[in-house]
């Protein structure tokens, strides 16, 4: 059998770019169509749209959204592509983290320079390509959910963390791909999803995700995970990914270096499940990798509630890096990769 999640978080319908608006969820379910560049860069930003996969496929959509407005200027060749660069290097700067969205926007520059055609030829290049990448993504995590679901044994208690599920992808997802093609082997495997402070990802988004397709999921807080380790409640743990250096540290939402700890220490496997547009050949370990900061108010409101005194000092950075040597496998679309990452992690990306 195989499991289809009806999510679909983004998607370009007639030079637009229609995403699930992921900041009013669990609560209501609305789209947001997004028509400009600019109004793509804020919406990456203020995580209207986010996840690594998803962030990416919205800078694609971005790229085609900017190639529309920039043909409405000039017909010239070189000055629509000078724009359009300029347009790429600031929707990159929109969120530094996930390497998806460099990724993705490199991918369209790609299609947008090499294309010897007119304008009107380059933007229709660029929509194409956008859209392919649309539909790429959602194949691609299926193929990781069925390599990854091997690895998950019958009646498992998987634990996740923040949400890399289909609203962080185009759909079905990436660790969430891998609890729902197992689910669909398995239907007695149970979830526990993290609750994810600041932003509450796994409260919000996973338990919405998993609960409207039937799988058994339990929220718990993220100080209680090494609670139910230690009871063996959790079997593995499968967690998504923003960057994979070339040496397999992964960069994921703030909270899963300790949550790899606590694995490690009650000897519960550890994955990561994410595409290969996420590893960034270009770099050598997690050192390099530039961690986002984020508002000092997600940390100090709840719900619009201030939740601590005024004037205390505030520290958000929004994600963590583990140590390749906290990491069972990386589960990936080219199958699940393994210690020596240095070695898997080129092997599999010179057969990509
Ligand atoms: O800040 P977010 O919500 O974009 O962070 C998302 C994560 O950290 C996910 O785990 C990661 O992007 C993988 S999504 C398949």
């Amino acid at each position: 059998m195989e499991f289809t999640s009806k999510i679909k978080t983004i998607e370009w319908i007639e030079n637009t770019s229609r995403m699930i608006d992921q900041t009013q969820l669990p609560h209501r379910f609305t789209t947001v169509d997004i028509l400009t560049c600019d109004d793509m860069y804020s919406a990456i930003k203020n995580m209207i749209v986010r996840g690594a996969p998803a962030i990416g496929i919205a800078g694609a959509h971005g790229i085609s959204l900017a190639a529309i407005e920039i043909a409405k200027i000039t017909n010239d060749v070189n000055e629509f592509l000078k724009l359009l660069t300029q347009k790429a290097e600031y929707l990159k700067s929109a969120r530094p983290t996930a390497v998806n969205l460099m990724w993705a926007i490199d991918k369209q520059m790609q299609i947008a320079t090499s294309t010897l055609s007119t304008v009107s030829g380059i933007v229709n290049a660029v929509i194409k390509n956008g859209k392919k990448m649309e539909l790429d993504d959602i194949e691609i995590n299926k193929k990781m959910g069925n390599f990854g679901a091997q690895i998950v044994p019958k009646g498992a208690t998987i634990l996740t963390h923040c949400n890399a599920g289909a609203l962080a992808t185009v759909g079905y997802g990436t660790a969430l791909g891998v609890v729902r093609s197992a689910y669909a082997k398995d239907p007695t495997i149970k979830v526990f999803a993290n609750e994810t402070r600041p932003r509450q990802q796994g409260a919000r988004l996973t338990t919405f995700e998993l609960t409207t397709d039937g799988i058994d999921t339990t929220l718990i807080t993220d100080a209680m995970c090494s609670y139910f380790m230690k009871k063996k409640m959790i079997d593995l743990v499968i967690v998504g990914a923003d960057r994979i250096a070339s040496n397999g540290d992964t960069a994921n939402k703030i909270g899963t270096y300790t949550v790899a700890i606590c694995a490690k220490h009650h000897n519960i496997p550890f994955y990561i499940a994410a595409p290969l547009s996420t590893i960034d050949p270009n770099i050598k370990s997690g050192e390099e990798i530039t961690i986002e900061e984020r508002s000092c108010e997600e940390v100090t409101t709840i719900n619009n509630e201030k939740i601590c005194p005024e004037g205390v000092k505030i520290i958000n950075p929004s994600f963590d890096i583990t140590p390749n040597e906290l990491i069972s496998g990386i589960i990936t679309e080219a199958g699940i990769l393994r210690p020596n990452y240095q070695t898997s992690i080129a092997e599999a990306l010179s057969i990509k």
